[in-house]
């Protein structure tokens, strides 16, 4: 399948599929305390995605070609977890990380986003992890206009990262999205700028680094979906899901209660502005 250019209608569903899936994250942020389990933080977006928004969770039931149907609404990822934690009777505690990533289908089309969570009081060191990540998702982000290529958001977060005594899990990736969940291009978090794909406006793609504390290299779990850190050291991830626009980029997961951009952003985008 070729790379869509979504349409003007198109770009208009993707932005309420979009703000949903950040509502989600708006709505289930007062829960994640000590003592919640990751199984309850999936019934109440469940609940809450099906019952409050009429959107259907996208996960639930999803079943690339080699993995079986994951079995939740949400993921969950604690930790040394990487990605698509699969939700349970794990009960968080003060001092973990968490990342929740939501997929919403509205109108049969997608909307991609993920936070980390601290529970409780947390570490520096991990304090200091997810603001990194943070950063480098968004340094990625800032780099999406037309002309640009895949490999620019690579380098932004690959030598944000490395720099900051990081690095770059290379197994998963970004990915463009639409009626479909994970459509082309690959989005990877590492490159050379001004290598790969050059992007065009009315294309829509996730960003979404995952950066590990450790080294980069991932295990999968026997449940065949939660990937972990070989080394046990901590992980965190951020999404957003991105339109390249005729000058830029418009995140289309935006929502009242979504974090702000980092001021290294907001500085830029008003230097030159
Ligand atoms: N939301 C994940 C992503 O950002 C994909 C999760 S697939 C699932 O691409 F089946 F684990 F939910
Ligand atoms: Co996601
Ligand atoms: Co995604």
């Amino acid at each position: 399948m070729p790379i869509s250019i979504k349409t003007a209608d198109d770009i208009e569903a993707m932005r309420v599929a979009g703000r949903l899936g950040a509502e989600v994250l708006d709505f289930i942020a007062p829960y994640v305390k000590p003592g919640v389990t990751t199984g309850e933080l999936d019934r109440l977006c469940h609940d809450y995605m099906v019952n409050v928004q009429q959107t259907v969770p996208a996960p639930l039931n999803y079943a690339p070609s080699g993995y079986k149907p994951f079995p939740k609404s949400i993921c969950t990822s604690v930790n040394h977890q990487v990605c698509h934690g699969i939700p349970g009777d794990r009960v968080l505690r003060s001092g973990d990380i968490v990342n929740l990533d939501i997929t919403v289908i509205k109108d049969g089309w997608h909307g991609d986003t993920s936070r980390m969570f601290l529970v409780g009081e947390a570490s520096i060191q991990a304090r200091r992890l997810c603001e990194i990540t943070y950063e480098c998702m968004w340094r990625g982000i800032a780099t999406v206009a037309p002309g640009a290529s895949l490999g620019d958001i690579g380098w932004a977060i690959q030598s944000y990262a490395e720099a900051s005594g990081y690095s770059v899990v290379r197994e998963f990736c970004g990915h463009g999205i639409g009626r479909r969940f994970h459509e082309e291009p690959q989005v990877v978090h590492y490159g050379r700028p001004g290598t790969g794909l050059r992007l065009q406006p009315g294309m829509i793609f996730t960003i979404e680094p995952m950066i590990n504390a450790g080294k980069a290299a991932i295990r999968e779990m026997a449940d065949g979906w939660t990937i972990v850190t070989k080394d046990h050291s901590l992980s965190a991830q951020w999404e957003h899901t991105v339109l390249v626009t005729a000058n830029g980029y418009e995140v289309l997961t935006c929502s009242a209660g979504m974090p702000a951009p980092p001021r290294s952003i907001t500085e830029k985008a008003t230097a030159s502005a």
